[in-house]
């Protein structure tokens, strides 16, 4: 058995081996038979944003004579059976008929919307955020997409950037783990099928760091911190099979990431060996000018294509330049020829030349975007990742028998703002409101009221009598707060991250009659929302949920799910402590007490600590952790160390918990952080049930970047700690890694 399992592996492995070389002959040959002028349109991405609203613009007609002549390799924006054949229809009369590849942001779902990334996140479900992606794939391949412009996976620790809500989060470990489940969902086991794309790894590198949380702002930092925190998760990405990349609006340490030769092909082509192509991002082959990089346009383009990126997505810097700046010899050919044959070998993988519409196909279009199983999905997922901040004596599930429940709050009632930021197309008339989905769930005999009280915005208190009359005839009264579906995303960063308005105001205003609500708060990224947080008994952070999320957050309010998510971003208390993550130093002057904090690394004003921390998140049960137990309390340089302790469900009903490995290293050449996140695993239990969980650690575990940028363990002792979330660790143990 054993036996035949190899010989089929090696002959698959033969087969993809003489593929590759059949497909770098077809590469080759084409190649030869093209113009300069065809290399460069290979290299063009535009956008055919129009091609939808104004068919017959000067524009559309420009793009469309270029793809007749061989102009355009890509296009972006055109989505749908119809309009993907009838443009890939233009292409195939160009000289060499070579098809064109379209792409598109799916970033989370295609027709069926899943949570924000951020959100989904917090499930810290690979298998949950795998399927998500391979849903968003299938529903999109099926209309003639074959390349998504996903997953983000830059690390975000500011959450004023608004382009948090798009990625994993603040830990390097946790968005590695992610950024390789997305990437394989969106791609499945190898490019080809028809019920996937190809993802592209973005922003490559360091756009999450934008100085101050300004979208497209400066970053600057160490080479350590490039190498410890922002570079991983890219590189996760990578070994997951990430087919393309996308480099970034940002400069690093001075150099556009889009002319950053360091990057694109000293780290990503040449140490990690990137087979891929780069896309550039919107227009940022241009905006080197802007930045100061370059004197105009063909000068960005040859900065760019010498620093490795091969696409360029909407600037005309590479279609309108390359061909001039060859034969003046300010480019060299070979970079042209490389990055063509990087593209043209995705469109050979993807098996274009052999049928250039096999990714649009009505049957299919039609089958995945009516397959109820994706809604299920959806509405799994989402409730998964929802975070239960708080929920003083039990106050949530709701009672069973309440008679009236009033739903408030300017979310109450909101259905396109459910669906999140970064959707392809709303269909929020065929969704539940979060009313609606109460309203389902609480069943016949049960009154359930609803009054906005404002606008998302809420500049006004017009509203609130009518809100709080209703409110006071209510058993119980759920407040829906939070950020419009516009508040996060790219380019909404925010200086003030409190509930929007006067919200706060309305959460006031019910106390003041006696109603302290349930309070289910939506947004992209953590906000600040310190009177809710300190006087309401309880929150659910439900993120911006997704095309089912109406129902799924009435699933985790009535108890029908119970709540598992985790944070994935600390919660500051306060504008004044961001950026703050739970990677925190020691430094040389520790708080020891909050009480005394004269000389110490501290604010005068502030708690250090934030208002929640990463990765926690409650349960309607309750989490037992005992018996810490380690195969060995010291460890050789090639040895394991095997891990394990008792889970119980110690609580009244069924739920999961993830649990979390997190390491110190107490003493080393480089200082590290308090914790890492080194591990976790998402358990299941029935009330009453335990299990064991075992982590393993290795060197691999212990190992960081020294001063010289290289990676390995260092002897010594470490400590290891196992919790429920980062400022809820239950158990410890302390192991020793010798020398030999
Ligand atoms: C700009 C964004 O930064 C990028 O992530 C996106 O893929 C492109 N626009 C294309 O829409």
């Amino acid at each position: 058995m054993k036996l035949k399992m190899i010989a089929m592996a090696v002959l698959a492995a033969a087969a993809g081996a003489a593929q590759a070389d059949d497909i770098a002959q077809r590469v080759e040959t084409l190649l030869r038979q093209m113009t300069l002028e065809e290399k460069a349109g290979q290299l063009n991405q535009l956008s055919g944003k129009e091609f939808s609203t104004g068919p017959n613009s000067d524009n559309v007609r420009n793009i469309e004579r270029d793809i007749r002549s061989g102009k355009v390799g890509s296009m972006l924006n055109i989505k749908g059976v119809r309009d993907t054949r009838r443009v890939q229809a233009l292409a195939l009369q160009s000289r060499l008929h070579i098809p064109l590849l379209f792409g598109l942001d799916v970033i989370h779902g295609y027709q069926t919307v899943f949570p924000v990334p951020l959100g989904e996140a917090a499930s810290w479900d690979l298998e949950a955020i795998e399927e998500s992606a391979r849903i968003a794939a299938r529903e999109a391949a099926s209309a003639g997409i074959h390349w998504t412009f996903a997953p983000m996976v830059d690390v975000g620790r500011d959450p004023r950037w608004g382009r948090v809500m798009e990625g994993a989060g603040e830990d390097t470990y946790l968005g590695s783990r992610i950024a390789a489940a997305r990437v394989r969902g969106f791609q499945g086991a190898k490019l080809g099928g028809t019920a996937s794309v190809m993802a592209t790894a973005k922003h490559f590198a360091g756009y999450g760091a934008a100085i101050a949380g300004r979208d497209y702002n400066a970053a600057d930092m160490s080479e350590h911190q490039l190498h410890e925190t922002y570079l991983p998760p890219f590189k996760a990405a990578l070994d997951a099979g990430a087919a393309t990349f996308m480099n970034a609006f940002n400069t690093l340490n001075g150099v556009p990431a889009t002319g950053n030769a360091m990057l694109q092909r000293e780290i990503l082509k040449g140490q990690w060996g990137f087979k891929g192509f780069v896309v550039s991002d919107w227009g940022s082959v241009r905006e080197m000018v802007v930045h100061g990089y370059a004197q105009d346009l063909p000068d960005a383009a040859a900065k760019a294509i010498a620093a490795g990126s091969d696409m360029d997505m909407e600037s005309n810097a590479y279609g309108a330049s390359l061909p001039a700046l060859v034969k003046a010899g300010k480019v060299d050919i070979a970079a042209v020829d490389d990055a063509v044959r990087r593209v043209l070998t995705k469109k050979f993988e993807l098996g274009l030349f052999d049928d250039p519409y096999r990714f649009s196909d009505e049957a299919r279009e039609k089958a995945a975007l009516n397959d109820p199983r994706h809604r299920e999905a959806a509405r799994r997922i989402a409730a998964e990742s929802m975070v239960l901040l708080k929920n003083e004596g039990n106050a949530l599930p709701l009672r069973r028998g309440l008679r009236s429940i009033a739903v408030i709050g300017p979310l109450a009632d909101a259905r396109r703002d459910l669906e999140g930021g970064w959707i392809v197309q709303s269909n929020a008339a065929k969704m539940a409101s979060l009313v609606d989905a109460v309203r389902a769930h609480a069943g016949q005999g049960v009154r359930v009221d609803t009054a906005a009280g404002c606008d998302v915005a809420c500049r006004g208190l017009d509203g609130f009598d009518a809100a709080l009359k209703l409110a006071a005839t209510a058993d119980t009264v759920v407040l829906a707060v939070g950020e419009s579906w516009d508040m996060s995303g790219e380019a909404k960063s925010r200086a003030h991250l409190g509930l929007p308005g006067r919200q706060g105001e309305l959460f006031e205003a019910l106390r003041a009659i006696g109603k302290t609500p349930v309070v289910v708060i939506m947004a992209g990224r953590p906000l600040i929302f310190e009177n809710v947080a300190e006087q309401a008994k309880a929150i659910l952070y439900a993120w911006h949920p997704g095309s089912e999320g109406g129902n799924a957050i009435a699933d985790v309010l009535f108890g029908d799910v119970n709540p598992s998510g985790k944070l994935p971003m600390t919660f500051p208390r306060n504008m004044g402590q961001i950026p703050i993550g739970y990677q925190q130093y020691n430094t040389g002057r520790p708080v020891q007490t909050e009480s005394n904090v004269v000389y110490k690394s501290a604010y005068i004003d502030s708690p250090n600590t934030p208002r929640y921390a990463f990765g926690h998140g409650l349960s309607y049960t309750s989490f037992a952790y005992s018996g810490l137990r380690a195969s060995s309390t010291t460890m050789r340089p090639d040895g394991k160390i095997l891990l394990s302790f008792t889970l119980t469900n110690s609580g009244p009903v069924a739920g999961a918990e993830v649990v979390q490995l997190y390491l110190r290293d107490p003493v080393a050449s480089v200082v590290r952080p308090l914790k890492e996140l080194k591990g976790f695993q998402r358990v299941a239990l029935q009330p009453g049930q335990a299990q064991t969980i075992a982590f393993t650690i290795d060197r691999e575990t212990l190992a960081f970047y020294n001063r010289k940028l290289e990676w390995g363990a260092e002897t010594g002792t470490f400590e290891v700690m196992v919790g429920s979330a980062s400022d809820d660790i239950r158990l410890k143990q302390t192991i020793e890694l010798t020398e030999r």
